[in-house]
């Protein structure tokens, strides 16, 4: 199995450019599945997670062409042989069960796999299966698949107890081809979802309210092909600042989108990290003077990403003083720490926070990444620790960062992937 060896690595410098999303471009692939048309998507970024998907949609009888090197896919759902999902693939990844809002909105029928637990939590799916029974679908649950059909999906309010992001990108994409009037209250207000509610007006459908907490979908009788650049990933942007920050660096970083980093902006500003703005879609990530610990939590959108908790535990564990970091979104996402603690950092769980105490220095040692971002986290601490750092399971870090080693070598890092 591949690992990165990572050595010390101070003063990164140099420009990055942050590639297309992985939590936009995979409820886009499913999107694609609502029209009978050609799709072509560019700034795709080639993950492990865009290429199981893509295999899935084939196996269903999708003409999908991924162009690796243009990172362009083009996508042609003209007429589907099932509507059923493999349970090995659809197992590999949780955005699998997107494809789910489509399929019922075109072929009324669909049968996905539960995703099942993974190692942040449980995560249910109750919240897109109560936003389908409110569109009329019926489910039945059977050898570990939901089973769901419908005769019409009609337009209802939906109330989510959270806001979901699956389930708002899943009844968003559903109640497009549905009759009436569809609006999803408290629905999430990622960045993600805007990027979806584009590529579905591309397609014809008639959204609004995206972004807010409130969005209203009017179904249409059919929706047509489009062609859509996916949005930049603003986790690996977040990524590279904190990979700035923590190795003491200066980075140009090009590609973003400083509206959907402003949550993560706020936080580096506090701990005195400083970011400048270039240009339009370029910043500056650098430090001077001291580092300073902060608290933050977790929250939906514009709260705090729960995706980037992780790395900023590797930044707040070497930061003099003490930081706080408590994760309100899934109910188990602390497992790095003790990975960390394996390096020389000072970590208390307590409940849902964690209390880090800045230690003067890590020191490499072997390590498992044991999901996407907490492996993200392990890589900068490496980069920040004394002597080398062995990463295990790594696969975890590249269902989610599109040539994360080069993107560092070139930064100066020291960083190479060994099988
Ligand atoms: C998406 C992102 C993931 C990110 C997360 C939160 C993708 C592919 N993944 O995941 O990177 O960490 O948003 O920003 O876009 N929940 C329920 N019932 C449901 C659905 C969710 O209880 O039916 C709970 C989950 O267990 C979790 C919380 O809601 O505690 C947030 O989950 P959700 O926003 O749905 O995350 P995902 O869409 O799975």
């Amino acid at each position: 199995m591949a690992k990165f060896i990572v050595g010390t690595s101070k003063g990164l410098k140099g420009n990055v450019t942050i590639s297309g999303s992985k939590n936009a471009i995979l409820p886009i692939l499913a999107a694609t599945l609502l029209t009978e048309e050609d799709c072509t998507v560019k700034s795709v970024p080639v993950l492990s997670d865009v290429i199981a998907l893509c295999s899935m949609l084939k196996d269903m009888g999708v003409d999908i062409v991924f162009d690796k090197e243009q990172e362009s896919i083009a996508v042609r759902a003209k007429n589907i042989s099932k509507t059923e999902a493999d349970y090995e693939k659809a197992g590999k990844l949780r955005g699998s069960f997107l494809i789910m809002g489509p399929l019922l909105a075109r072929y009324k029928e669909a049968n996905i796999p539960l995703p099942g637990g993974c190692p942040i939590g449980s995560r249910p799916v109750d919240l897109h299966l109560k936003g389908f029974s409110a569109l009329g679908a019926k489910t039945q649950q059977a050898h570990g698949s939901i089973h769901i059909t419908a005769r019409q999906l009609k337009g209802d309010k939906i109330y989510l107890d959270f806001p979901s992001v699956g389930a708002t990108e899943n009844i968003m994409m559903a109640a497009t081809l549905a009759k009436g009037v569809t609006t999803i209250v408290n629905a999430a207000a990622e960045p993600e979802i805007i990027d979806l509610a584009t590529f579905l007006k591309k397609m014809g459908a008639d959204i609004s309210g995206e972004g807010t907490d409130t969005i209203t979908i009017t179904g249409v009788k059919k929706l047509h092909g489009a062609k859509h650049t996916v949005m930049p990933d603003r986790i690996e942007a977040g990524t590279f600042m904190i990979a700035a920050a923590i190795t003491k660096g200066d980075i140009i970083i090009e590609q973003v989108i400083e509206r959907d980093l402003k949550p993560i902006l706020a936080k580096l500003s506090e701990a005195n990290v400083k970011t400048e703005k270039i240009e339009e879609k370029t910043l500056r990530v650098y430090t001077a003077g001291k580092l300073q610990p902060i608290s933050l939590k977790t929250m939906p959108f514009p709260g705090f990403p729960t995706d980037m908790q992780a790395p900023f535990m590797s930044l707040l564990s070497i930061i003099k003083g003490t930081s706080v970091i408590t994760e309100t979104v899934f109910e188990n996402r602390f497992l790095h720490a003790g990975e960390l603690q394996r390096m020389g950092a000072k970590i208390n769980i307590e409940s849902r926070s964690a209390i880090i105490e800045g230690v003067e220095k890590l020191t490499g040692t072997q390590v498992k990444a044991t999901d996407l971002r907490a492996g993200a986290g392990l890589i900068l601490s490496a980069l920040a620790a004394e002597g080398k750092t062995e990463i295990s399971d790594i696969y975890h870090i590249e269902r989610g960062y599109y040539n994360i080693e080069k993107k560092l070598k070139n930064l100066g890092a020291d960083i190479c992937r060994v099988e």
